[in-house]
């Protein structure tokens, strides 16, 4: 089965085809990172512009390379939640015209169920259930993934998540947006001993995290360096703030793994990257005899394959929209877009 899955909850504007939920065919991704640089983040406004210009050459183009055309295509996947509602109508807007005169069925997609499908298309043997650390820059889950389309979130922060941490300290440091990926970069330069950040406790969620706390208190650090004029120790300062997001991941996902008995992991979203998680889970899962799986580099950010991916469990489950499906901005990783 071929899916066209189409991706634009944030400042990527993607599409691409996947084959049965694994085989990628096309993966076309075009960045507005450039655009938004110069602002210091995402401004929703030109995000929503910029997929509107962008949507249908990218769609054109992920068919094009894909070797197949339109007719070939079985149904439309898309995301329609969560992200920036505007950027989201934009995909969703697309696909419900492509779906109604193409008379192709169409598939809403939750995005983190899609970063979690992003692990199908690169582990080809990965079935459900398994326990994924989702993180990316608007979340930090942890989900039960109970079956393809049903799954539990068992730990979440109260606060910032995972990506926004790294990406705010990043920006206070004087780091380039995307933050995290800066801050991943350069902390490889730098001591994890220098600094010492504070790590919340939730005296009532042993499986909560908090990062909140620990921008504030980098933040304040650089400020204060700042205004005596001492020059920032950036590598040190991005060593400390990774290795405190990663102590906090680590230690919750491997308690939730054995609170309930998972030894098949898996970690999604643009945080999965991060070159310290990768390294340090790998090393705890060896160790432990369990089985880690994360998707490879290119898979982790924001893409279409993974939305197709998903599209395809979804369908099989029955999960098709009509044409009044709308985009919302926030949506439970549990919850049915007919509900
Ligand atoms: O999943 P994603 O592409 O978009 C959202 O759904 O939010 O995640 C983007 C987040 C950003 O916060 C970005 O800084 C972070 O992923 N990120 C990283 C790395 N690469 C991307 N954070 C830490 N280390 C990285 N190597
Ligand atoms: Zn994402």
């Amino acid at each position: 089965m071929l899916i066209l899955g189409i991706e634009s909850s944030c400042d990527d504007t993607a599409a691409a085809v996947v084959e049965d939920g694994r085989h990628i065919l096309s993966s076309v991704v075009s960045s507005q990172i450039e655009r938004h640089r110069i602002f210091g983040g995402v401004v929703p406004e030109i995000a929503g512009r910029l997929h509107v210009e962008s949507i249908s050459h990218v769609v054109a183009d992920a068919l094009e390379q894909s070797g197949k055309a339109l007719e070939d295509i079985d149904a439309i996947a898309v995301t329609a939640a969560p992200g920036l509602i505007g950027s989201l109508l934009v995909g969703v807007g697309f696909a419900k015209g492509l779906s109604l005169s193409a008379q192709l069925p169409l598939i809403p997609i939750h995005h983190l169920r899609g970063h979690i499908a992003a692990n199908y298309i690169a582990h080809p043997t990965l079935e459900p259930p398994f326990l994924c650390l989702v993180v990316s820059g608007g979340h930090s889950h942890i989900v039960e993934v109970k079956d393809y389309c049903d799954m539990r979130v068992v730990g979440c922060t109260r606060d910032d998540a995972a990506g926004e941490a790294f990406d705010k300290t990043a920006r206070a440091m004087g780091l380039p947006y995307p933050g995290g990926v800066y801050l991943d970069k350069i902390a490889d330069e730098g001591s994890s001993t220098a600094f010492k950040f504070p790590k919340a406790r939730i005296e009532d969620d042993e499986l909560a995290m908090s990062f909140s706390g620990m921008k504030t208190a980098v933040v304040n650090t650089i400020h204060n360096m700042k205004q005596k004029g001492e020059e920032l120790p950036v590598a040190d300062l991005a060593a400390c703030v990774r290795k405190n997001v990663c102590d906090v991941l680590i230690e919750k996902f491997l308690l939730a793994a054995e609170r309930y008995g998972y030894k098949r992991l898996a970690v999604a979203g643009g945080v999965s990257a991060n070159s310290e998680l990768r390294r340090r889970l790998d090393k705890e899962c060896r160790s432990r005899g369990y089985e880690l799986c994360y998707p490879p580099l290119e898979l982790c950010g924001d893409n279409a394959a993974m939305i197709a991916a998903q599209g395809y469990f979804e369908y099989r489950a029955g999960h098709t929209a009509g044409y009044d499906l709308n985009a919302s901005a926030s949506m439970n990783i549990d919850a049915s877009f007919d509900q």
